[in-house]
């Protein structure tokens, strides 16, 4: 592929999709690389590509094409109304989770006039960063935890990109509740995490997702189930009474998570299910 001061959007893109073999990706790319939304790149198709900017596009080519998530070669993803930093730190946020986010956002908006809400395992941020955009500025308090580093280098990276809101938000290290201070105990009103939830060794990860993602957002332990057991344990001490627990779960998880959550004295579980009519998301109160 060649950039010269005569290429135009329309030959780069077509020469992309070539090389791709993916109308999508290419598509995806060339907006991204030309700073414009869908509407806008259709408008600008006929304009000519400066050679830094046709660079840049064959250089995200290149990583694409040796299997790398578009989502960390472009190093942004939309996650509802946020437009997020992703790269190999984090989980790629997926569409499943914004629902996981609406739940927990309902339950939150429904405590009135303040509100403490903590997303742990928070990675890009994607689920606590939204809730802290999308609930009110006065009377929200959102604690965004993780063990990695990493991940919460990423999450404070997008936690500049929600604005005003963002003066609204904590972030801590550690695992799970040992990142929280003991203050908080007792007093937060919805507990949202989309932990790690699958089985090591388990075949049906895609070779993509095992390869790029970090192995601490996937795994946990043999029935995947590690993380929801080490998080219903300790979740009761640190809601307040009729306090919301909201967890993604795998699709084979509901009837186990169920029962993990009940055996820890929560009440009211509910498991409910994604789009695609699958067990997606587990609910209940303290
Ligand atoms: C499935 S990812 C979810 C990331 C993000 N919340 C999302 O929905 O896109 C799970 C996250 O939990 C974090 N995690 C794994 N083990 C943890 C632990 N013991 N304590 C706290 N966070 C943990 C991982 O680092 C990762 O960021």
């Amino acid at each position: 592929m060649t950039t010269d001061a005569g290429t135009t959007w329309r030959e780069l893109l077509a020469e992309t999709q070539a090389t791709l073999g993916n109308k999508q990706d290419a598509r995806f790319l060339c907006e991204h690389a030309a700073g414009l939304d869908a509407t806008e790149f259709t408008s600008a198709l006929d304009e000519l590509v400066s050679q830094r900017i046709g660079g840049y596009v064959h250089e995200m080519v290149r990583r694409r094409l040796t299997g790398e998530p578009l989502q960390y070669v472009m190093g942004r993803w939309a996650f509802r109304h946020l437009d997020l930093l992703v790269d190999a730190r984090v989980l790629i946020p997926r569409p499943e989770t914004e629902l996981v986010a609406q739940v927990a956002l309902e339950a939150a908006r429904a405590v009135q006039p303040s509100r403490v809400v903590v997303d742990m395992g928070t990675g890009s941020g994607a689920i606590g960063l939204s809730l802290a955009h999308e609930l009110p500025l006065v009377g929200t308090t959102v604690w965004l935890t993780d063990i990695s580093p990493d991940a919460l280098d990423v999450a404070r990276a997008n936690l500049a990109g929600i604005g005003r809101n963002g003066a609204n938000v904590r972030i801590a290290a550690g695992d799970w509740f040992a990142a929280l201070p003991a203050e908080l105990a007792g007093t937060v009103d919805v507990l949202v995490a989309n932990p790690p939830y699958v089985a090591e060794g388990d075949v049906d990860v895609e070779d993509v997702v095992a390869r790029h993602e970090p192995h601490t957002a996937l795994f946990s332990g043999d029935d995947g189930l590690d993380a929801i057991r080490a998080i219903a344990a300790g979740v009761r001490r640190w809601l307040r009474p009729g306090g919301v627990l909201v967890l993604e779960i795998g699709h084979q998880q509901g009837v186990a998570v169920r029962d993990v959550l009940a055996a820890h004295g929560l009440r009211d579980v509910q498991i409910r299910c994604d789009l695609t009519g699958r067990d997606r998301i587990a609910v209940a109160h303290a």
